[in-house]
């Protein structure tokens, strides 16, 4: 079992656009190229901020389409929002807020012995690595930049530094990266 962090990234480490916009990471390769498959038939719960649900609620018709749900997720979700959000038919939903460690419990708990999936932001995917409870980075690094937006991960995570485990290449839209997160104090 593993926390993980999985997320596609500019090579200038953006996640999104400003104005949440995935629009330029879909041309750059087929997802069934990718580890995704894989990676996600290994999943037992997932996490993710605000941001990244209302992208779903805005995107349901197209990932509809795509994946025949307007919530392609099987597994139990929770949500990290100050705010009420409407919820997904069809979605195994958690509003939370606050400290990300009881709810990893949780998650640790539905998921019984499967990964547990952030799925983003990055400052939430920080919260959990702040809290000493991020074990993986799997990043697509996509061959284009943005210049601004949404960042991959807003920490200094330096000493010690991360250790890159894997290098991917698909075809020449990504470099699919995965990094081990070293134990370290959770105050540090
Ligand atoms: N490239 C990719 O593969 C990929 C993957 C995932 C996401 N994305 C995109 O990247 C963007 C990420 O957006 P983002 O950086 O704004 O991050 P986000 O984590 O999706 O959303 C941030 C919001 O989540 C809520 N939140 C976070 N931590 C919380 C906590 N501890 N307690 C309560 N609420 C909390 C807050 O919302 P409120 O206070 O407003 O409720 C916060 O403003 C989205 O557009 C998403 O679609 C891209």
């Amino acid at each position: 079992m593993a926390t993980q962090y999985f997320t596609a990234t500019s090579l200038d480490g953006f996640i999104a656009t400003e104005d949440d916009s995935l629009d330029w990471l879909f041309p750059l390769g087929n997802v069934a190229d990718t580890s995704y498959p894989q990676f996600i038939k290994e999943v037992g719960a997932l996490t993710m901020g605000a941001s990244t649900y209302e992208w779903m609620l805005r995107h349901a018709d197209r990932v509809s389409a795509e994946t025949g749900s307007a919530w392609p997720y099987t597994q139990p979700t929770w949500v990290f929002t100050h705010r009420t959000l409407p919820a997904i038919a069809g979605a195994d939903l958690r509003f939370v807020q606050g400290d990300v460690r009881p709810v990893h419990a949780a998650m640790l708990q539905a998921a019984a012995g499967r990964n547990l999936w952030i799925v983003g932001g990055g400052d939430l995917a920080g919260q959990f690595a702040d809290a000493g409870l991020l074990d993986e980075i799997l990043v697509q690094v996509g061959s284009v930049t943005l210049g601004c937006g949404k960042p991959l991960f807003p920490r200094r995570l330096t000493q010690p530094p991360l250790q890159l485990q894997s290098v991917r290449q698909v075809g020449s839209g990504f470099a699919e990266l995965r990094y081990k997160v070293p134990r370290r104090d959770a105050a540090s």
